[in-house]
């Protein structure tokens, strides 16, 4: 076990064994957790799918790209209303089943949106995680300052100053700053999704709802006269289970309403959701990832023509400018969500299986948000200088990614020469940028 910093010694003393386990970021971490935390997609904590893999010995790392999600948060507004709309149905009643016997003293009790202490444990840790893999083996100060940007909300804001704050720690150096870009309506900003012409699809949930949730509801419906539940209420349920387990950091009653077996079905409701929301299953959620991917090639080639190209979402005044928009640094870092985080992998050409079918999941299928974008997930580009020349090799919770459908003569270890990357990006964007157009 690496050594435990202060703030995370403390921390972990006070956490259910589970969490505690996931956060440490040990492999087995997620073989030891509960059902509900490994497959509640996007409100998942992060864990590493697959230990770290070094890049062969001829080569070594020379620039680190990471796109990371904020840590875990309290549910957004509209998805604390959906809760409370479905707990309302259980409220009051004189008699329950047994697994809802809790009800009888509940009293729901999170907030709205801010970043959890678990959450800001996450952000540290890959701080921590960063420093350790890519900057400690020499000299500490080998990776220079990290750039580090965030959109400016403030649970993004925060994940961002937590992980610069423990990189720093690790480094003895002062925290780098965080350049903050505005998420206002008109603002351009790569690291935020806005599409109002591409709203994201409820009708796969709802299919799926109406295969997985019946059983379910018939299991709790034993009371007279029954609460009226349907299968929005149990996905709500689902998502209290995992809210509340991050929040009070120990497993909340409502993860009992759920067997086992109910957490593929719930993991696939979130796949489908962001699938067909934000990534491959929508036609205009890719245009998104434009801007971000953009950047990605400057930084990977050091060629500012991809982004004083682009015409997406990147903001020239920023970007035009050295100090806002550097091209000399080894790590860059920027903290953003799961609905920006999906268009990017979707646009780069990652996780891309056949259509996903709302009623028959395939269970080899490759979207799996759990690892794609949970909470304090991320997608890391690193560009390594090998005998042969240039490469880049792709992870997503740590899980090196093949290259191979996309970037020509990828290699099976997940390598892929820098030119063809580049090759495959031009192709992407330039048609990610047609259907950018469409959004609007
Ligand atoms: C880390 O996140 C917490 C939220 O849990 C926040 O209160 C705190 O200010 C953050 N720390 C830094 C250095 O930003
Ligand atoms: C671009 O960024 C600058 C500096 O933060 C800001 O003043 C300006 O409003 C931004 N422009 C747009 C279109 O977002
Ligand atoms: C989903 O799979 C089932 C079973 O293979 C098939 O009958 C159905 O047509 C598929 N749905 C779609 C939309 O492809």
């Amino acid at each position: 076990m690496p050594s435990n910093t202060h703030h995370r010694a403390s921390w972990t003393a006070r956490t259910c064994t589970w969490l505690s386990l996931l956060l440490s970021l040990e492999v087995s971490a997620a073989e030891h957790a509960p059902s509900f935390a490994t497959h509640s997609a996007q409100y998942s904590p992060y864990f590493p799918s697959a230990p770290y893999q070094e890049p062969p010995p001829s080569c070594h790392v020379t620039q680190v790209n990471v796109l990371q999600r904020h840590g875990a948060r309290y549910p957004t507004l509209g998805a604390a209303l959906d809760m409370v709309s479905s707990l309302s149905k259980l409220q009051g009643r004189k008699s329950y089943p047994s697994e809802l016997e809790f009800m009888r003293s509940y009293k729901y009790n999170l907030g709205v949106n801010s970043l959890l202490p678990a959450g800001a444990l996450e952000s540290r840790q890959a701080g921590k995680e960063v420093f350790e893999r890519y900057c400690s083996r020499t000299r500490s100060d080998d990776c220079g300052e990290p750039f580090i940007r965030a959109s400016l909300s403030e649970r993004v804001v925060q994940s961002a100053s937590n992980w610069s704050l423990a990189f720093s720690y690790e480094a003895r150096s002062s925290p780098p700053p965080i350049l903050t870009i505005s998420e206002r309506i008109g603002a351009k900003n790569p690291l935020e999704n806005r599409c109002p012409n591409g709203p994201p699809s409820l009708k796969e949930q709802r299919e799926w709802q109406d295969v997985f949730a019946p059983s379910i509801i018939a299991r709790l419906e034993t009371v007279d006269p029954p609460f009226g539940l349907d299968g929005l209420d149990i996905v709500n349920f689902a998502h209290l289970c995992a809210f509340e387990s991050l929040a009070l950091e120990a497993t909340s009653p409502f993860c009992g309403l759920f067997r086992e077996e109910d957490w593929e079905a719930i993991e696939y409701h979130g796949d489908l959701s962001k699938y067909f929301g934000f990534g491959h299953g929508n036609p205009l959620a890719r245009g998104q990832g434009v801007g971000y991917v953009n950047e990605l090639v400057a930084r990977l080639t050091g060629d500012r023509t991809y982004i004083e190209q682009d015409t997406t979402q990147i903001n020239h005044t920023l970007d035009s400018d050295s100090a806002t928009f550097p091209l000399d640094r080894k790590i860059y870092v920027d903290f953003s969500h799961d609905n920006l985080i999906a268009p990017v992998v979707s646009l780069i050409g990652l996780f891309n299986d056949p259509p996903l079918n709302s009623t028959h999941p395939d269970p080899h299928r490759r979207w799996v948000f759990s690892e794609i974008a949970p909470f304090g997930g991320r997608l890391v580009v690193e560009r390594l200088s090998c005998s042969a020349g240039e490469h880049v090799r792709i992870l997503s919770s740590d899980a090196v990614q093949p290259l191979g459908s996309f970037c020509e003569g990828a290699l099976a270890n997940g390598l892929c020469r820098l030119s063809s990357f580049v090759k495959a990006m031009e192709m992407a964007t330039a048609i990610g940028t047609e259907e950018y157009r469409r959004c609007f």
